[in-house]
């Protein structure tokens, strides 16, 4: 089993009180930062970890935090994006259920980094109760002046607020959080200005999901170089992954950043294999968003090598062969699932998220959705098949956010390695839909 960072002491009874937390090792960061760093040198060492956003994106926090701009007199927000909405993905959840002062913990020592004295952790509406959980931890946190006016007799002041979103998929992308948290619909910006100069009541902002920012807790106590001698590459570090789907032990693991994705789903410390000794059919790595990857290139890139749980290896391949690691909403698929009823079903999601800013994302996840229930319903037509790649195609990179390239990219995959059971949906309607899918073949001729 590999370092755990963050998730180490979650089976500790009663880790979600500032007592023992505290009694753990809680808040070292904060005093470490704030009595012996500048926030210049708290920047420098997330530089050095090679941290990369756990939001999904994966750009690196700490060139991140270097861009927020610094203009005379006006205030600095951080912002926790805990909005959580992506279909395969629970991490954060967990995190802030279990350990709530290690949020609150990097987010005290994240705000100072930044220079920021008001911060707001949006959490998204079905996580009502978390609401309660973090609440009472930033109470306690106040109480033993971890917040609020002087801390430690710094001179150092920050407020801490949780606002809770209204169950809106896009007020996760950061411009529509912002947005949302100043009183407004969700809508995306247009970009730019970035966030970073103009985000929250127009004053530089950063926006960090929970993972990264409980990320720096560690960094901090460790030094960055130690956080980047873990992992491979450009992945350092670990990552929670949300493991779902026909596996043995579904749940949140906390991994180093260099696993074989064959040992994530085979090994007993991780998904314990597939469900009922079934064979693996197809994997979605990084959330709903990103390409599912048939089976014979689960554990195994286009060139014949392991494929890893790393940035870089699970896109091994580009979109012809690879994937993402995304937000780690890992998915496991076994051979009797349909893969045009996940796709519709994903597609059903989009359609209904979509905030309708952009015609080519508002009209065409409907479109797509519609055309993906008559396939599944046994209603398609052979060209149909081609009219959803097609209005996939048309969506992809012509939105404002990435909500409109999100529903595309799972339709473009799916129909790229899995088109002949999109074909059986229209040759054998009735039967498809009792049909034994098992596994497509694997093209003989090169990906
Ligand atoms: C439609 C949509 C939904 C998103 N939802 C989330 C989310 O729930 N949590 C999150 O951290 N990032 C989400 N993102 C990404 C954010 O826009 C942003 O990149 C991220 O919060 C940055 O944090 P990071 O650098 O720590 O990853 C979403 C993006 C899009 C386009």
């Amino acid at each position: 089993m590999g370092r755990k960072l963050l998730l180490e002491h979650a089976q500790v009874e009663g880790i979600h009180t500032y007592e023992v937390y505290r009694k753990h090792g809680g808040y070292r960061s904060v005093e470490k930062a704030l009595k012996t760093m500048t926030p210049d040198e708290v920047v420098e060492e997330v530089k050095k970890s090679g941290l990369r956003g756990r939001g999904g994106a994966g750009f690196p926090t700490g060139m991140k935090w270097s861009f927020l701009a610094k203009p005379e007199g006006v205030p600095r927000y951080l912002l926790c994006n805990a909005d959580e909405s992506e279909p395969g993905t629970f991490k954060d959840r967990y995190l802030m259920e279990k350990i709530p002062h290690l949020l609150i913990e990097g987010m005290i020592t994240s705000s100072y980094a930044l220079g920021a004295n008001t911060s707001y952790i949006y959490i998204r509406g079905e996580y009502a109760w978390i609401v309660f959980v973090l609440e009472r931890a930033i109470k306690e946190a106040y109480a033993n002046g971890w917040l609020g006016k002087n801390i430690l007799g710094t001179g150092y002041n920050l407020d801490l607020y949780v606002n809770c979103g209204a169950g809106a998929y896009i007020c996760g992308e950061e411009t529509a959080l912002i947005e949302s948290l100043e009183g407004k619909r969700g809508n995306p910006r247009i970009k730019p200005p970035f966030p970073a100069v103009k985000g929250l009541w127009q004053s530089p902002t950063v926006v960090n999901n929970v993972e990264t920012i409980a990320a720096v807790v560690p960094i901090v106590n460790d030094g960055g170089d130690e956080y980047a001698k873990i992992g491979i590459g450009k992945s350092t570090g670990t990552k929670l992954i949300s493991a779902s789907g026909n596996i043995n032990r579904p749940g949140v693991y906390e991994i180093e950043l260099n696993v074989p994705v064959e040992e994530f789903i085979y090994s007993d410390q991780y998904c314990g294999g597939i469900k009922n000794g079934k064979r693996l059919k197809a994997c979605v790595p990084g959330g709903s968003s990103v390409p599912i990857l048939p089976h014979y290139l689960v554990c195994k890139t286009a060139n014949g090598e392991d494929r890893l749980m790393t940035y870089e290896s699970l896109a091994d391949g580009g979109f012809a062969s690879g994937s993402m690691l995304g937000s780690g909403g890992f998915i496991v698929y076994d051979e009797d699932q349909c893969i045009v009823r996940n796709t519709w079903n994903f597609s059903r999601f989009y359609a209904h998220e979509s905030c309708g800013q952009c015609s080519p994302c508002r009209e065409g996840t409907g479109w797509m959705e519609k055309v993906l229930h008559r396939l599944e319903h046994g209603h398609g037509k052979m060209s149909d098949i081609d009219l959803l790649a097609d209005v996939a195609k048309k969506i992809e990179g012509n939105t404002i956010c990435p909500l409109g390239d999100a529903a595309a990219w799972p339709v473009s995959a799916a129909i790229r390695h899995f088109r002949e059971e999109f074909e059986w949906h229209v040759n054998e309607p009735v039967a498809s839909q009792q049909r034994n899918y098992g596994l497509v073949k694997e093209p003989t001729a090169a990906v």
